[in-house]
């Protein structure tokens, strides 16, 4: 940790080359080409982030846990559409544009960087970076970039870097997954931390103030990294895995985040009006990224959450050696009242990025999109090649090969229509060949999985990237 750290060797990572390769450049580009048609209702932006980092990171690069955020836009209005990219324009960013090079180390290899280089009023997050780059989301009218622990940063929604935005000094940090109730307006999120407490859940109001300020979960007593939470009418879902995170092996050299099964897998449902009576219930271990939805259910006048989500038998990345894990779509169906879980592999199919169509979140949804992999040679870890709808009623997936890599996929609702496929998904995909070529996939959901209505194509690469947004005009 003394030594100076090297840049690392891009050709050396999947996650810097290929389809992940970072863009250097931010573009704006009007009248796109389409093939197809566009819809004509469709109006609005699909806003997705992801890493992109400026400079060659140093000592190591972990994704997806690290990298400058990029926001890719396409924005569509009269049949027509533009595109456009910006960072987000961070102070660690504009500190290391400043020095012409990287200054923070990678997230496995921090560095004590010279203070005097990040200027007067540095983001907080030493020794990491604050790196708004898992998701973008819009509440109250405000346009945020979110990383998972660490403030926000909020954006035009012209992609332009407003600044580092705490809600008026109320929020030490959020999660990246926080969520709207579609019918309290309502944001939800939670936070996990190093140091006591180690996890707290919030809320702001539907008018961007903080109605609960962060608030401990007891019953946590060490640092666990929880990337997605659920919410449903009444509850706050917590599924804390044993992703352990030990800074203490990070500062000798060790690995920040240990895969501890010994502990099993614990869920927290914990009442939204801040009423006691947290409810915990444990289970063997089990790893999620994600969760596609979760909902109160009546079971003969008791109550059960049904929780959909890609199940994991590890953490990947950070399990070293181990045995390689394995993915399945599950549901799991919680029952505070006695404390138990019963969790079912409904497809032994390894998928991730699911979404539903946001109107019903936290109330019961009948279909999810996720991606999934058909095995295809040319595909590197993390990338997918295959849209899936999944059918929770009838069990049925349906798989549309996108024959090119796909990120995760929006539903965008059809101005004035109510039914849960009654709008668009949108995905951005790129081409397996030399080119990786971008395009925009924009699919009838009604119809899916037939053939896109269009494809709009962007003129520039879109690397891999993470999670976003539809944005209907307002
Ligand atoms: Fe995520």
């Amino acid at each position: 940790m003394n030594q100076p750290l090297r840049p690392v060797d891009p050709s050396t990572i999947p996650e810097l080359s290929g389809r992940f390769e970072p863009v250097q450049t931010e573009i704006d580009a009007a009248d796109l080409v389409v093939r197809g048609r566009l819809p004509g209702d469709l109006v609005g932006s699909y806003l997705r982030n992801g890493p992109n980092p400026r400079f060659t990171p140093l000592g190591s690069y972990t994704y997806p846990l690290e990298g400058d955020g990029m926001i890719h836009g396409l924005w569509l209005e009269d049949g027509r559409a533009r595109y456009a990219n910006r960072w987000v324009h961070t102070r660690g960013m504009a500190a290391e544009e400043e020095a012409g090079r990287a200054l923070y180390g990678g997230l496995l290899t921090p560095a004590f960087v010279d203070m005097a280089l990040l200027g007067p009023d540095p983001d907080p997050g030493w020794p990491s970076r604050l790196d708004p780059f898992i998701n973008v989301v819009r509440h109250a009218g405000r346009y945020l970039a979110l990383e998972e622990g660490t403030l926000p940063y909020e954006i035009t929604s012209e992609l332009a870097t407003v600044g580092r935005y705490d809600f008026g000094g109320a929020l030490a940090g959020m999660c990246a997954h926080p969520k709207v109730d579609p019918f309290t307006g309502e944001m939800v999120l939670f936070r996990y931390d190093v140091e006591e407490p180690y996890l707290a859940w919030g809320v702001i109001g539907p008018d961007g103030t903080v109605t609960r300020p962060l608030t401990p979960v007891p019953g946590v007593d060490q640092a666990f990294m929880i990337h997605d939470f659920a919410v449903t009418e009444h509850f706050v879902v917590l599924v804390i895995g044993p992703g352990v995170l030990d800074m203490e092996a990070m500062l000798s050299g060790g690995a920040v985040l240990q895969w501890r099964p010994e502990l099993g897998t614990r869920v927290a449902v914990i009442p939204r009006d801040g009423s006691p009576g947290i409810r915990w219930m444990d289970t063997e271990a089990f790893w999620l990224w994600h969760i596609a939805n979760a909902y109160e259910t009546d079971e003969g006048g008791e109550l059960r959450i049904v929780v959909d989500f890609p199940w994991w038998s590890g953490l990947g990345f950070v399990m070293g050696d181990g045995p390689p894990i394995r993915g399945a779509l599950a549901r799991a169906t919680v029952d505070p009242g006695r404390g138990r879980i019963d969790l079912v592999h409904v497809e032994e199919r390894a998928t991730e990025f699911p979404r539903i169509d946001d109107r019903r979140l936290g109330r019961r949804h009948r279909f999810f999109t996720v991606v999934g992999h058909s095995g295809r040679a040319e595909l590197v870890r993390g990338e997918h090649d295959q849209l899936i709808r999944v059918d929770t009623a009838s069990g049925e997936s349906l798989i549309f090969d996108c024959g090119a890599v796909v990120g995760e996929a929006v539903f965008a609702p059809r101005p004035g229509g109510t039914e849960e496929l009654d709008g668009y998904y949108l995905a951005f995909v790129s081409s397996l060949d030399v080119e990786r070529s971008a395009r925009v996939v924009i699919w009838d959901a009604a119809d899916f999985p037939a053939p896109p209505l269009a494809e709009v194509l962007i003129p520039q690469r879109v690397p891999n990237g993470l999670h976003g947004n539809w944005f209907a005009a307002t």
